[in-house]
């Protein structure tokens, strides 16, 4: 699957936040949008899974060249797109195993036999080093917020998006865990030919990533791209220079 994001202006009440952006990401790529606090990263990536308070005012969201700004969320989720929130909601009452299942039933259609699907969870739980009573509890109540960022990563693993956006994955986690993250990612990158637009704003993460794009965003707009050789830049001048 190709995602291209084409001059893409999005508002949210009345106010544009950004400001023409343009992106391709294709099969197995990964992407990595970097910005101040502020510039529109997290907007940008809630535009392209279809968050109903966010206007398209200009440009395009194409999948394999087709239009998807007229699709709702679940849409585009059937589509392949995924996306890891900065800030996960905390659901009381809502079992973590029941949602994801039924989320993963509404993708593909058909459901597993709740034993199968287990079993594929239990794997990905370990090998994210998640804690297994997380999974029989309500989704991310409570949860700290390294356990959300991981929990994010196994719905990730189990719902096997196209595309990915992966807004600030690497944000709370203990050093340790970012690796674990950072693998976790690799895995399901390289198994599914999955792409990545991956926002952050440090560079530990990408330490055990090989990125092949970097985006700078400012103010709604991109300044600078470039390989990897740009995050050393932004990690030395920051984003004046
Ligand atoms: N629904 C909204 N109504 C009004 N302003 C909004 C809305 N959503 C976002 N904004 C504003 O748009 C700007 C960009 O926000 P956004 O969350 O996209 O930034 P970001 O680049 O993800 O920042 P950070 O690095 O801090 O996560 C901010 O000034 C924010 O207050
Ligand atoms: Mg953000």
């Amino acid at each position: 699957m190709e995602l291209e994001i084409k001059d893409l202006h999005i508002s949210a009440e009345e106010k544009e936040i950004v400001k023409g952006v343009s992106l391709k990401i294709r099969k197995g790529e990964l992407h990595v949008v970097m910005g101040p606090n502020g510039s529109g990263k997290t907007t940008l990536a809630k535009a392209i899974m279809g968050q109903p308070d966010l206007k398209a005012t200009g440009g395009d969201i194409l999948v394999d060249g087709k239009s998807i700004l007229g699709m709702k969320v679940d849409e585009r989720a059937k589509l392949g797109i995924f996306l890891q929130f900065q800030n996960p909601v905390e659901v009381e009452g809502l079992g973590f195993m029941s949602f994801l299942n039924a989320a993963k039933g509404s993708i593909y259609g058909d459901r597993l036999s709740f034993k199968d699907f287990m079993a594929e969870v239990k794997n990905s739980v370990s090998s994210l080093s998640i804690k297994e009573d997380l999974i029989g509890r309500s989704l991310n109540f409570g949860f700290s917020g390294g356990e959300k960022k991981k929990i994010e990563i196994l719905q990730m693993a189990i719902l096997k998006p196209k595309v990915a956006i992966l807004d600030e994955p690497d944000s709370g986690l203990d050093i340790d865990a970012v690796r674990v993250v950072a693998e976790g990612i690799n895995q399901l990158r390289s198994k599914n030919e999955m792409g990545i637009l991956l926002i952050t704003h440090y560079s530990r993460i990408l330490n055990y990533m090989e990125p092949q794009f970097i985006h700078v965003m400012k103010d709604g707009v991109i300044i600078k791209e470039g390989g990897k050789e740009l995050i050393t830049e932004v990690e030395e001048k920051g984003y004046n220079a």
